[in-house]
């Protein structure tokens, strides 16, 4: 059997990691969260007081930012080190979250995680999720997908998931969050998130966490 690459794109919080995750777990595949990786250059960046309007304080910034992953055999969970730091858990949290897009819009900061990006996929076998996976980082992946579904419903899903870690996040600011942060990654210059012509789109506001697994690998599958 073939080893394809899966690019997963779409808005914020509408579950394309644990779908992604699941799909790749299915197949026997790597799984590549890139929003982790824009997620950990933030806190570096708020770690290192980073003024991004200086050119110099941003490239001195990404030299010295080495992201990670590791499986956790604990957890069974793959999870994110920043400088050799695990930082799984502090990325997830609404400070990163507000802070993101702002990061991720900068030109150099995209460059450097989408070379790295690359190089994860060179082997294949990898579902890789983010926004700009099928534009940018693997135009020539065989299979596509573009995930989206309702802001409530996202935003609700998004409030379980940080409720189970113990944050809890009103319902308002999830939402504004999310929004805001479509909007930012929708109309930035560099990799903004779109949907490419070549893309199938899932909507997910009713489906099931299995269908939308199930509806991925069906297609992986016929590929491969
Ligand atoms: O996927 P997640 O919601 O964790 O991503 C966090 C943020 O990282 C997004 O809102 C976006 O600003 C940025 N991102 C990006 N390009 C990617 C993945 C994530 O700009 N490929």
């Amino acid at each position: 059997m073939s080893k394809i690459v899966i690019a997963i794109d779409g808005y914020s919080g509408c579950g394309k990691s644990s779908t992604a995750k699941a799909v790749a777990k299915e197949l026997g595949y790597t799984y590549i969260d890139t929003g982790a990786m824009y997620r950990a250059a933030t806190l570096h960046f708020l770690n290192n007081f980073v003024t991004i309007s200086n050119p110099h304080e941003v490239d001195k910034a990404l030299k010295n930012l080495h992201i990670s992953f590791h499986y956790n055999p604990e957890t069974g969970q793959q999870e994110t080190f920043l400088n050799g730091l695990n930082v799984e858990s502090e990325i997830r949290k609404m400070k990163i979250s507000s802070k993101v897009s702002e990061i991720a819009a900068i030109k150099e900061v995209r460059k450097e995680l989408v070379a790295q990006q690359k190089g994860y996929g060179k082997k294949k076998g990898v579902v890789m999720d983010g926004r700009d996976v099928g534009s940018v980082v693997f135009p020539d992946a065989e299979l596509k997908v573009f995930m989206s579904a309702n802001l409530q419903t996202r935003a609700e899903r998004r409030q379980q998931e940080l409720l189970e870690k113990g944050d809890m996040v009103d319902l308002e600011e999830i939402k504004n969050n999310l929004a805001k942060r479509d909007e930012i990654d929708s109309s930035r210059e560099v990799g903004p998130l779109i949907k490419v012509s070549d893309a199938i789109e899932i909507d997910t506001s009713y489906l099931t966490f299995q269908e939308q697994v199930a509806q991925i690998v069906d297609k992986a599958k016929q590929i491969i």
